[in-house]
């Protein structure tokens, strides 16, 4: 789960991270309010989760509370790079001496945890890296050793950060790591740190990335999910604990198994290529025991995408044969046509693997309305993909 900028820097400040006091605010009043009891100059930042808000001009500068509402009044309800923006944060304004860029994120392919740090903040730092890759250091961090006071120095060091600001940045590293380590983030970014006029290092900006496998030890993080932004078929997902991603094409697809829904998409977008750009409207594993409930749950919440022409059922028999599955499709008609859903949307069925023939004689003779088989992937994805391009 990612962040808001406001919700990382209250993560910094719990963890002693240095930032500048401030507040959210959903309205020009409100704004107006957190700027009157920060005084003086306030900047006004647009919330949203993606990058280049300032480009955008979603970061201005105030001079009072008026000018503070004012400021909010133009960014509040702008979009930026389709987010709307629906909060603003207002902060105290600093003097700003020089901008740095600091992080620790997971290295997937070196399988460890990487410090990133430069002098040069501030700026896009993927331009930087292409421009001037000189000027990043990437610091391996051992998971185990983690990161003291010598380790935090070294990297502040490999970054170049001015000799003055180092004892500083040592400590803040280490509050930095903690940040990392006790709240299971797999970012945490800060860019710019600042060193102010008066020589202090401050982090002005923060986005963190919360680690969605450890949320079971943080009960806390539960009041960070930003439940307005949800898509209202994945939060149904969610409740049924049903493994669930809104895309956006048409072609509805269920399967058994991260990896095979995953080649799923694939195969149905490039038979699409040929069929008028047709593509897979959403992205769903029902797991490895597929009883009717799951599938019902699954056919429900995909039939229920009203960008859905056709739905693609793909399922490759183990541990849950396709016998079972087959039982699954049939029972889960019933409920749905039970409850007064409307299955006019045509299913194509492959069921390959355990107990497949069972499978496929258990569907053909439940006679299902608008549902058909086939017995290849590649065969099935193009046969759903056909049938979406026909709509
Ligand atoms: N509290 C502040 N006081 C003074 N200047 C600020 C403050 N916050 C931000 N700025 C200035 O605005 C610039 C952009 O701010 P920030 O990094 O928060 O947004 P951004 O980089 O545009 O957004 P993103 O990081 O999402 O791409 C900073 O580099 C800094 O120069
Ligand atoms: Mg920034």
């Amino acid at each position: 789960m990612d962040l808001f900028e406001y919700q990382a820097k209250d993560l910094f400040a719990a963890h002693g991270v240095p930032v500048t006091p401030g507040q959210v605010a959903e309205t020009p009043e409100e704004a107006a309010a957190v700027a009157a009891n920060i005084g003086g100059k306030v900047v006004v930042k647009a919330q949203v989760k993606t990058g280049g808000r300032g480009k955008a001009g979603g970061v201005k500068l105030a001079d009072d509370a008026a000018d503070a509402a004012a400021k909010a009044q133009a960014i509040l309800g702008m979009d930026i790079k389709g987010h709307t923006v629906h909060r603003v944060l207002v902060t105290e304004a600093t003097d700003i001496a020089e901008e740095y860029y600091f992080s620790f994120l997971l290295d997937r392919s070196n399988r460890t945890f990487l410090a990133m740090a430069s002098r040069e903040g501030g700026v896009e730092i993927e331009q930087v890296a292409v421009e001037n890759p000189e000027a990043l250091a990437k610091v391996p961090v051992d998971a185990v050793a983690g990161v003291d006071v010598a380790k935090a120095r070294e990297i502040a060091v490999a970054a170049k950060y001015p000799d003055d600001v180092l004892d500083q940045a040592a400590d803040l590293i280490v509050k930095l790591w903690d940040v990392f380590v006790k709240e299971d983030a797999t970012l945490v970014e800060v860019n710019p740190l600042v060193k102010t006029t008066d020589g202090r290092l401050v982090a002005l900006d923060g986005k963190v990335t919360l680690d969605d496998n450890a949320r079971f030890r943080h009960s806390e993080h539960e009041a960070l999910v930003d439940t307005a932004a949800a898509d209202p078929l994945e939060a149904r997902a969610k409740e049924t604990d049903l493994n669930y991603v809104k895309l956006d094409g048409d072609v509805g697809i269920i399967g058994n198994g991260a990896g095979l829904v995953m080649s799923t998409l694939d195969v149905v977008a490039y038979a699409g290529e040929a069929r008028g750009g047709v593509k897979p409207a959403n992205f769903l594993d029902i797991g490895g025991g597929a009883s009717a409930d799951v599938m019902a749950a699954g056919l429900g919440i995909v039939l229920s995408d009203p960008s859905v022409k056709s739905v693609l059922v793909n399922v490759f028999g183990g541990i849950t044969a396709c016998d079972a599955v087959a039982n699954g499709i049939v029972a889960a008609f019933g409920k749905l046509q039970a409850s007064g859903e409307d299955i006019s949307v045509p299913l194509v069925v492959r069921l390959d693997g355990n107990r497949a023939a069972q499978g496929r004689e258990i569907l053909a003779n439940a006679g299902l309305f608008g549902v058909e088989q086939n017995e290849t992937m590649d065969g099935a994805a193009a046969r759903a993909a056909e049938l979406a391009a026909r709509q």
